[in-house]
């Protein structure tokens, strides 16, 4: 079975909505999900799976650092090819999911555009976006 690993940060949990979101869609489209925060990830998590989606919400303008330095970490792992994805809540500026596609494009990943911003809490509107963006991995690895 496919496979895609979700790993994301979040302050007051919006962010981890939108985690189990996508989790849900990509459930539902067939996909076999991991699922975990950036505080319990080991390098393990992303080996052998087709695609990768990370998410952190904005702060102070930018991703939170533990999301920034796991994606750093990322670049031990052959990464090249693999399906990426970047999410994440934000309040008014919004560069956190930005950042975070940037350095997956870096890593050569085939990478969804645009990455899934939601403003604050997720409306029942976001949730289903978030589903679609789990759809959307599993397309993409079928095809
Ligand atoms: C101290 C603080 C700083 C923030 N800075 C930004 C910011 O620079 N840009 C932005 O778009 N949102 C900013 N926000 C809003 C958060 O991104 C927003 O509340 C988001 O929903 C938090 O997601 P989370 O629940 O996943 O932590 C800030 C919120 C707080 C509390």
């Amino acid at each position: 079975m496919p496979k895609l690993t979700i790993i994301y940060g979040t302050g007051s949990g919006n962010t981890g909505r939108m985690a189990k979101a996508i989790e849900e869609g990509a459930r539902g489209a067939g996909l076999e999900v991991t699922i975990n925060t950036v505080d319990t990830v080991t390098p393990a998590d992303i080996e052998n799976v087709d695609a990768i989606a990370i998410g952190s919400p904005t702060y102070i303008k930018a991703a939170m650092p533990s999301v920034i330095n796991y994606v750093k970490a990322m670049a031990d792992q052959p990464l090249n090819g693999k399906i990426g994805a970047a999410f994440g809540s934000y309040g008014w500026s919004g560069e956190a999911a930005n950042v975070i596609s940037k350095m997956l494009e870096g890593y050569e990943m085939d990478v969804i555009k645009p990455n899934l911003r939601i403003k604050r809490q997720p409306s029942d509107d976001g949730i289903e976006e978030c589903k679609k963006l789990g759809n959307q991995i599993a397309d993409k690895i079928n095809k």
